[in-house]
């Protein structure tokens, strides 16, 4: 069933756990995620990069997540991830989705705050939520080799300055988590979270946790973060399995080939929503 992003937020904030957000591209890999959140009876959030909207033709696929998101017998939203750029935001809100991220995190801080504002007010007058963001939590959702890059981490005065600007009503932030999987697992600077969220009161986002430590997401989950994007292990999963069922060269059906990589990203979504404490709370 189709849910209120403010209310599938702020209960999660309320009751301490946090709520996946699992981006999708594909067929196979949008049914494993509602498979995995039925079967637990917790609410989801299901999302698109501007990669993956504009792969699926974002009506299409909107039209096609929201329908299933209208048949699963759990609360779920349709999130649109990362709207680097005015016109991607209002394409988003003006196609339907629940809710979007205004990202000008890349932005010098005054056009991240005036570029967020004017996403928020459109957004608003249509009743579609918005996260905003201030820090930088890298890019590109993929496995990495190397030390992992020094990113900019939120400052929790200016978060509130932000909020109160932009009139967001949740925030990404910064504090060690960056986007992918990376050779050794980031450091989290939890004093940075616990700084911010006594702060601010509305609800808290982490971005890159694929590859962050099931014990640090346990902890930031404690500390306040009510919602957890996954993306990297998800696609892992996807193609490792993908490549297992393609190794036979009769393998040309695509609902049968790709049902095995069905079965492994649904795997990692259920694992993902015990990790995260929404398992039961529809
Ligand atoms: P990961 O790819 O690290 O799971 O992060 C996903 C994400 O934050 C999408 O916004």
């Amino acid at each position: 069933m189709l849910a209120s992003s403010k209310e599938l937020l702020e209960k999660a904030q309320r009751q301490g756990y946090s709520l996946g957000a699992f981006n999708t591209s594909a067929i196979p890999i949008t049914k494993a995620i509602f498979s995995a959140a039925e079967k637990l009876k917790s609410p989801v959030i299901i999302q698109t990069s501007e990669g993956e909207s504009k792969f699926g033709k974002i009506g299409c696929i909107l039209a096609f997540l929201l329908q299933c998101a209208k048949e699963a017998s759990v609360p779920c939203l349709i999130h649109q991830d990362h709207c680097r750029n005015f016109e991607m935001a209002k394409k988003c809100i003006e196609s339907g989705y629940q809710s979007i991220l205004a990202d000008g995190s890349a932005l010098p801080y005054d056009e991240n705050v005036a570029y967020t504002k004017k996403v928020a007010d459109l957004a608003h007058a249509k009743g579609i939520f918005v996260e905003g963001e201030l820090g930088a939590v890298g890019r590109g959702s993929t496995f990495h080799k190397g030390e992992i890059p020094k990113t900019e981490m939120t400052d929790p005065d200016q978060a509130v300055d932000f909020v109160k600007k932009t009139g967001v009503d949740s925030l990404a932030i910064s504090f060690g988590n960056i986007h992918g999987v990376y050779e050794k697992p980031p450091q989290l600077d939890f004093e940075k979270l616990k700084a911010i969220r006594a702060k601010l009161d509305i609800p808290l986002v982490l971005h890159g946790s694929s590859g962050i430590k099931d014990e640090d997401i346990k902890k930031a989950i404690s500390l306040g973060i009510s919602k957890i994007n996954v993306n990297t292990n998800l696609r892992m999963a996807f193609a490792n399995a993908l490549r297992k069922s393609l190794a036979d060269p009769e393998a040309i059906v695509p609902y049968k080939y790709m049902a095995p990589a069905e079965e492994a990203v649904q795997e990692v979504v259920e694992k993902k929503i015990e990790l995260f404490g929404s398992a039961g709370k529809m």
